[in-house]
């Protein structure tokens, strides 16, 4: 085992030298999240990587996020630490089946969710993250949409919107073995609290929160509010930032089984592997690149709001 304080001075050294940036999701590991250039939710991390001027870019997260990167800047050297660090919920579209669902509602659009393949995105007209989803869904022209892939992002959407959503039939197991008695419980255990849930929670989940954001959302929403304490409906990954942004506030998980393990397969280690030896490198196909990029770059045309 490596010491820690000389991992970390590696990965800084090797950094400069090979003008990499470091990019983490807000559900990694603390020392992950804590090494990093940037650390953000999947829209602020596709941002980040089109305004960054790095020649390397390491993603801490996992292959969708890194499959972005490459669509968005080829020109760079997209690194995923961790090879196996998928996303179960983007496996379960796919293209076939997204095609005959495409036949079944012709004059529909085809919204996805960035949690979803290059592949899937070059079907599609649009993509969208949990912070715009509402908004990207409503600066369409059509009057329906097929959603992909996630059930519970595309039923809370379709809350907000006068359009027809046909929500795909995929979900995050991360998010939706979430109960609404676990919440109900956690809120018993803390009475004061508010209940911040992300909309890839199932509805009954949703029903009980207060307020429905992003991780990013999440985090300015904590910050800003005049509550002392919170219960947080995501991945639990996310309590390090705010708790360290907070240190006067309190934050509670809703149940300790709300992990990703995909997302805490990256450690230190494999970034500074990463580095030392440019792995893994992602690579879209140049033509399954470019009809993605269009969905992509549409989506970051439509303006945050949140
Ligand atoms: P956001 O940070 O975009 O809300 O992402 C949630 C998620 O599950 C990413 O895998
Ligand atoms: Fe996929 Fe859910 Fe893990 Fe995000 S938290 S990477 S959506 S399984």
């Amino acid at each position: 085992m490596q010491d820690m304080k000389e991992i970390i001075e590696r990965i800084n050294n090797l950094k400069m030298e090979l003008n990499a940036v470091i990019l983490a999701h807000n559900y990694q590991r603390p020392e992950v999240q804590d090494i990093a250039d940037f650390t953000g939710d999947s829209l602020g991390l596709s941002q980040q990587v089109v305004n960054s001027d790095a020649d390397v870019i390491v993603f801490c997260g996992v292959d969708f996020m890194a499959e972005s990167a490459a669509i968005l800047s080829p020109e760079k050297t997209v690194l995923l630490p961790e090879k196996d660090a998928g996303c179960p919920m983007a496996e379960m579209v796919d293209v076939i089946s997204l095609d005959d669902e495409k036949k079944k509602h012709p004059d529909a659009a085809v919204v996805c969710y960035v949690n979803s393949s290059a592949l899937i995105k070059a079907q599609s007209d649009i993509c969208c993250t949990s912070a715009n989803a509402i908004d990207v869904v409503n600066s369409l022209e059509e009057d329906e949409v097929i959603f992909v892939p996630d059930k519970n992002l595309g039923n809370y959407v379709a809350g907000f919107t006068d359009k027809k959503i046909y929500a795909w039939n995929g979900f995050c197991p991360t998010h939706h073995q979430m109960r609404a008695h676990d919440v109900i419980k956690a809120k018993e255990e803390h009475p004061d609290a508010l209940f911040l849930a992300h909309p890839e929670c199932r509805t009954e989940v949703l029903e009980l929160a207060d307020e429905v954001l992003s991780t990013t959302a999440i985090l300015k929403y904590a910050k800003k509010s005049e509550a002392k304490e919170f219960i947080i409906g995501t991945e639990n990954g996310l309590l390090h930032r705010l708790r360290k942004e907070n240190p006067e506030k309190k934050f509670y998980y809703v149940s300790e089984f709300t992990i990703c393990t995909n997302m805490k397969i990256t450690t230190l280690e494999s970034v500074l592997d990463a580095l030392e030896n440019m792995q893994y490198v992602i690579t879209v196909p140049e033509d399954i690149r470019l009809k993605a990029k269009k969905a992509l770059d549409r989506m970051l045309a439509v303006k945050r709001t949140m």
